[in-house]
């Protein structure tokens, strides 16, 4: 870390973490006279009891609800704006979103959009479109229903291109949440195979963003508890949950994304062009490259990966170690350890190089990554 230099650290968003928290959006509503929420959530979602259960309590109170929840599995541009046209045609003044990290993607893209009408990838980040993010946002809520992404103490959407369904980045701290419910009681009955998937996404995060280079010791610091918690609690999320581990994930998963402020890296660049080819889920194509991303990371990283096997309480303290953890953990959780068991063929490798370079993950990572180490990391892993 260099000391000469001045950084910039943020930690504003409210959190109200526990058992019930998400009980407590209807007096919020009421007390700052937000009356006409959009609810912002995905079409499996809208169909569960909770979720049923939350409209009620709100009409109970008086307040007028009127719920969005036509996107796809990989959302894009056409979600946001068909969203954002449900907010004007209903008189909206404030969104809540309910779900996981597509629906709190898209909340939060709706968001941005009520105020700023220019063609929404003109707030691209990667080209710099976070300086047009001048107006004033809708009041914005975040309740998480899985324990992956984070997106609920995110300032960023991740939304998809319709045509070439290229991932975007927009982002602005004006996007952050005012508050977040994060209640682990809504992610009691995820299915198995979310929970795994959702969760390799979030120890992706941790992981990513330990290593990645911005100097960053708070986030460093968050980031390898959340390793912690997610090492004592994934596999129990997946095959016997319980209370513990559920809240276990859910914060662990929420750190990852406030740590990843510091960046994230090759796994990530490796999974969105998946997701964009194939609609592979995100946690899901995390998930089966993070072994091999962090076997290509070790290599000028030797410290940091002693000191994640010891966050692992790993015997050998080495980034071989820490691959070979991955590797297991993604056995005892029900996820594949090559890319051909999820759809990926010998033909798609081309593409995904170059998609996988042009993404906006990998410059962050601890060490540069060429086309060519893409090719031969999708090839090794397939
Ligand atoms: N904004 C960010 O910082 C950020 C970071 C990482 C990923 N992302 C984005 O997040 C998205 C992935 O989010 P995700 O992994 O949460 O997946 P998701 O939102 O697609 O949810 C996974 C599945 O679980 C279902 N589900 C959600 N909650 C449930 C519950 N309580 N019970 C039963 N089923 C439930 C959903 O309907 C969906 O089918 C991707 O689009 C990715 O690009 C965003
Ligand atoms: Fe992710």
């Amino acid at each position: 870390m260099n000391f000469d230099t001045i950084y910039q650290y943020n930690f504003p968003t409210i959190i109200r973490f526990g058992q019930g928290s998400s009980k407590e959006l209807g007096d919020y509503l009421v007390k700052n006279d937000l009356l006409r929420p959009l609810i912002v959530t995905d079409p499996i979602v809208a169909q569960l009891d909770f979720f049923k259960k939350m409209l009620t309590e709100l009409k109970g109170k008086k307040i007028s609800v009127e719920v969005f929840s036509d996107l796809h599995k990989n959302p894009v541009k056409s979600d946001v704006y068909k969203g954002t046209d449900v907010y004007d045609n209903t008189s909206r003044n404030a969104v809540v979103g309910i779900g996981g990290g597509v629906a709190l993607d898209v909340a939060r893209a709706i968001v941005l959009r009520v105020n700023h009408r220019e063609d929404l990838f003109k707030y691209d980040d990667l080209i710099g479109g976070d300086v047009y993010v001048t107006n004033d946002v809708p009041h914005f809520i975040t309740i998480p229903t899985t324990a992956g992404t984070g997106s609920e103490v995110g300032r960023s959407a991740i939304i998809a291109d319709d045509d070439t369904h290229q991932k975007k980045i927009l982002f602005s701290p004006k996007l952050l949440a005012k508050v977040v419910f994060a209640d682990p009681m809504l992610t009691m009955d995820l299915p198995a195979p979310v929970t795994a998937a959702t969760g390799m996404d979030a120890l992706t995060h941790n992981i990513e963003a330990f290593l990645a280079k911005m100097p960053h010791p708070l986030c460093e610091g968050i980031a390898l508890e959340g390793i912690a918690l997610i090492h004592q609690s994934l596999e129990n999320a997946v095959n016997k949950p319980d209370l513990q581990s559920r809240s276990k994930m859910l914060i662990a998963s929420l750190m990852g994304a406030v740590a990843f402020q510091k960046g994230l890296g090759v796994v990530h660049s490796l999974a969105h062009p998946l997701s964009a080819l194939l609609d592979t889920h995100h946690g899901l194509a995390n998930a089966v490259n993070i072994p091999y991303g962090m076997q290509f990371n070790i290599k000028g990283c030797e410290d940091k990966f002693k000191r994640i096997a010891r966050t692992l309480e790993l015997k050998k303290e080495s980034g071989e170690a820490v691959v070979e953890y991955l590797f297991d953990l993604n056995s005892n959780i029900g996820i594949p350890h090559k890319l051909s068991r999820i759809g990926v063929k010998a033909e798609h490798i081309n593409t995904l190089a170059d998609l996988a370079i042009a993404d906006f993950a990998h410059p962050n990572n601890p060490k540069p990554v060429t086309r060519e180490d893409f090719k031969g990391l999708y090839e090794n892993a397939l």
